[in-house]
């Protein structure tokens, strides 16, 4: 591959962790899941929201999510992470990128995600005016060890494929 020829094909990594704690509205993905905990967070604590944020902007090489909406700035207090999804989405348009897929992995012990993977999917490819088709999410314990295991963390990555549109 040489420099006059930039490759029309862009690959991002997001990765996010939020601690478990009292209940709160657990939302993942956008969707409000019934839980008897929550995740502990600056923002509204969409773990899979900010691994996909990341894995977005990585992609397109327009940095992270901190970098957008510090989380030293009151204004970023309980924010809403599909508003800062779709900002992020409204960047990596301007700068020439459409989506080709995203593939998210949610690590928790608990609760179940996949009753709920379908309707994650449809909110996500929403926030992000793409195919539902274009998104896939699935869930995995922590088999009992690690932060994620100990029910301690819940954890998602998102790999993130862009076309030069
Ligand atoms: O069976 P294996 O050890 O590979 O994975 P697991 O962590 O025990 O999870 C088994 C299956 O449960 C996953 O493939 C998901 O379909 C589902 N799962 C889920 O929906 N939500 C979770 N938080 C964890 C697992
Ligand atoms: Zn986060």
């Amino acid at each position: 591959m040489n420099q006059a020829s930039p490759p029309a094909l862009r690959i991002g990594l997001g990765y996010d962790t939020h601690r478990i704690g009292p209940a709160r509205p657990f939302l993942l993905g956008g969707v409000e899941i019934p839980w008897d905990r929550g995740l502990i967070g600056h923002s509204d604590a969409d773990v899979l929201l900010h691994a996909i944020t990341d894995a977005l902007l990585g992609a397109a090489s327009l940095g992270d999510i901190g970098r957008m909406y510090p989380d030293t700035d009151p204004e970023n207090k309980d924010r809403d992470s599909g508003e800062m999804l779709a900002e992020a989405m409204r960047r990596v348009r301007a700068a020439g990128w459409e989506i080709v897929n995203l593939d998210c992995v949610v690590r928790a012990q608990q609760p179940k995600i996949s009753p709920h993977a379908a309707a994650i999917c449809a909110r996500i490819a929403e926030i992000l005016a793409i195919s539902v088709d274009s998104v896939g999410i699935k869930g995995k314990t922590g088999e009992h060890v690690g932060p994620v295991g100990r029910q301690e963390a819940i954890e998602a990555r998102c790999v993130a494929l862009l076309y030069r549109s």
